[in-house]
């Protein structure tokens, strides 16, 4: 949460950082500001969107070669002005940027306010920023080494960029539980939460690892040093792969459209090199030196947040029924605030499309002190949770910028099902004609969600028809019940419709009494799993007059003659079946929630990366 840019080099840094933010916007964007040196300081800030910090700066700040920016998801104090980024030191000598919490910040700040500070905000980052003034000052030393110190002091997360007034050519950097990327560039440094802001400008860049902090010299060579103990580190220079059309709309309205259609690609760049059907295999570096782990685990525990879980719990019913491993899914949150039972026979697989995720973070770190081995899911790499596991996969669905998550989620759900296969097959539970099946069927999943794509004409009349309804009711079973759930998050988050996904045979243990003429009721009812079952759950929904949207195969006469409407879906095995029945969910939310005139990419409150916890 939180995205923070900054430049030093010989290009003006206003556009490139207000640039930078807008990249960054996925990650917060309640305020904005900026701050460049221009022979003095030149600061703007304000609550809202970039674009809301443009209009105010409306060209009024002159030309400067270094600068830093902020887009924020508040933690500490209300979206306003005052508490919106940079902050400034009260000598008025260091302006600061900071994604993270500082936990110890109360203790800190009475601590200086004994020594005579104030406070303008009600922000941990405006703590920090004094904190290292009173440093510099008391140590008369460098930023750098008051950084340093200042560091030292502080428990919590941080990625933090300052600079001095009265040096133009220098930034210091630093990191901890926060992500922070240093582009490296011809005589110039960018400095970003992740690669985006920079992509158009250099391919190089520098990941700070945990504990690290960078001191950014112009013209010189960058200096890496360790937080605790001040040892110099040589930094590993990473070759970016990522182009800029993938961050772009490239001509969709919004990114969550663009994204939703890009999942024929995304699908099939995630099973590209890894699945290959003719040869009859699966192949998965990753998963090679992890499998033996896998075969022998007592049992798999799955952690994540959102539409990640919701991708374990799919893989809860692919991993019990095809490779017989009895597995558990947990919100990261709750493992991690409770005592679980972890033996060194269990493996974590920890699943996030940011790699960032505050709560994985922290639920991995203490399956690992307890002995686990943990897998990562990861779409974006180098992420923190990439690099904090002993193995991985990534997803490679490409960057996802909607804050709403469509393409990751299929992404997560292919790879944990290649994955599953693949053990399936090694512990010899597969019939041979039933493996190659699950190949050649996985492998067809990528065209046939490229045709269901052809034509969204009936989720977009769905929408306009049942737009204004206060809630809505998803249903599901097996496979599909993790689906209504994805379903009805995705409506909840962009169109703030009340919206809950629920088993569709526990309906009638309390959620039934909400149906009448006014709800509608999503049910996905492919033909494969239980059918029967869920035929007598619409008749249910229709015998007291709710309005039954269904989800089903091409073709299938038998829910159209009772439902009100039918969205439908290519046919497939009923593992593979929550890659096709989530697209229309994802096409119905995102017409509904344009309908309703909703910011669709950055829904209220909330944020594509949430690093704190
Ligand atoms: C946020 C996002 C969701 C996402 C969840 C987990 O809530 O808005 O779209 O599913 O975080 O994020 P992760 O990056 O760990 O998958």
């Amino acid at each position: 949460m939180c995205g923070i840019v900054g430049y030093l080099g010989n290009k003006n840094a206003v556009p490139v950082i207000i640039n930078g933010l807008r990249r960054l916007e996925y990650r917060g964007y309640d305020s904005a500001g900026i701050a460049v040196l221009n022979g003095g300081i030149s600061l703007e800030k304000c609550k809202g969107k970039v674009s809301d910090l443009e209009a105010k700066i409306n060209g009024s700040i002159k030309e400067a070669n270094i600068g830093i920016g902020h887009t924020r998801w508040a933690t500490h104090g209300e979206p306003n002005d005052v508490n919106a980024h940079p902050h400034t030191s009260n000598n008025g000598s260091l302006v600061l940027i900071h994604n993270g919490i500082i936990e110890n910040y109360a203790s800190l700040k009475e601590a200086l306010i004994q020594r005579g500070y104030t406070f303008a905000s009600d922000t941990d980052t405006e703590v920090l920023v004094n904190l290292i003034e009173d440093v510099k000052k008391s140590e008369n030393t460098s930023l750098a080494k008051a950084v340093r110190i200042a560091l030292n002091q502080v428990i919590g997360a941080y990625a933090i960029a300052v600079f001095d007034k009265d040096n133009k050519d220098q930034i210091v950097v630093a990191k901890k539980g926060s992500p922070l990327v240093v582009g490296v560039g011809e005589g110039e440094y960018f400095i970003a939460s992740d690669a985006t802001p920079f992509l158009e400008f250099t391919k190089k860049a520098i990941y700070l690892e945990d504990d690290e902090m960078a001191v950014i010299n112009r013209g010189q060579d960058i200096e890496v040093l360790s937080i605790p103990d001040n040892r110099t580190i040589d930094p590993y220079i990473h070759q970016l792969e990522m182009d800029l059309a993938s961050i772009e709309k490239g001509g969709y309205e919004h990114f969550m459209l663009k994204e939703i259609y890009e999942q024929p690609k995304s699908i099939g760049d995630t099973l590209r090199g890894r699945l290959l059907p003719d040869q009859g295999l699966i192949q998965m570096d990753g998963v090679y030196q992890f499998q033996e782990k896998l075969i022998n685990a007592n049992r798999i525990l799955i952690i994540g947040c959102g539409t990640s879980w919701h991708a374990g719990l799919v893989a809860e019913y692919i991993f019990e029924e095809l490779a017989r491993i009895p597995v558990e899914v947990e919100y990261a949150s709750e493992f991690r605030y409770r005592n679980p039972v972890i033996t060194e026979k269990d493996v974590v697989i920890a699943i996030s499309q940011s790699g960032e995720t505050a709560d994985t973070l922290a639920a991995i770190k203490l399956a690992k002190e307890r002995g686990a081995t943990i897998f990562g899911i990861c779409n974006v790499v180098g992420s923190s949770i990439a690099r904090e596991t002993h193995a991985g996969a990534y997803t490679h669905a490409g960057p996802e910028i909607g804050v709403a998550s469509t393409k990751a989620f299929t992404a997560q759900v292919a790879v944990l099902s290649l994955i599953a296969i693949k053990i399936a097959h090694k512990k010899g539970l597969l019939k041979e004609s039933y493996y190659h099946r699950l190949l050649s069927e996985l492998h067809e999943i990528p065209n046939k969600i490229e045709e269901m794509l052809k034509s969204d004409a009936q989720s977009k009349y769905i929408a306009e028809l049942y737009k204004d309804a206060p809630n809505f009711l998803y249903l599901g079973r097996g496979y599909n019940f993790p689906v209504a759930l994805e379903g009805a998050l995705k409506l909840k988050e962009i169109s703030y419709i009340h919206a809950e996904g629920y088993p569709a045979a526990e309906m009638k243990h309390g959620p039934i009494a909400l149906i009448d003429e006014n709800m509608p009721v999503v049910v996905i009812a492919p033909k494969s799993g239980q059918y029967e079952k869920i035929v007598s759950n619409i008749q249910e929904v229709k015998a007291r007059e709710g309005k039954v949207i269904a989800i089903v195969n091409d073709g299938d006469s038998e829910i159209a003659k009772m439902a009100d409407h039918v969205i439908e879906v290519k046919d497939t095995m009923e593992v593979f079946s929550p890659l096709l029945t989530t697209i229309p969910l994802q096409l119905l939310s995102y017409h509904i929630a344009v309908m309703r005139g909703c910011n669709v990419d950055q829904p209220r409150n909330l944020a594509k990366s949430v690093t704190v916890e």
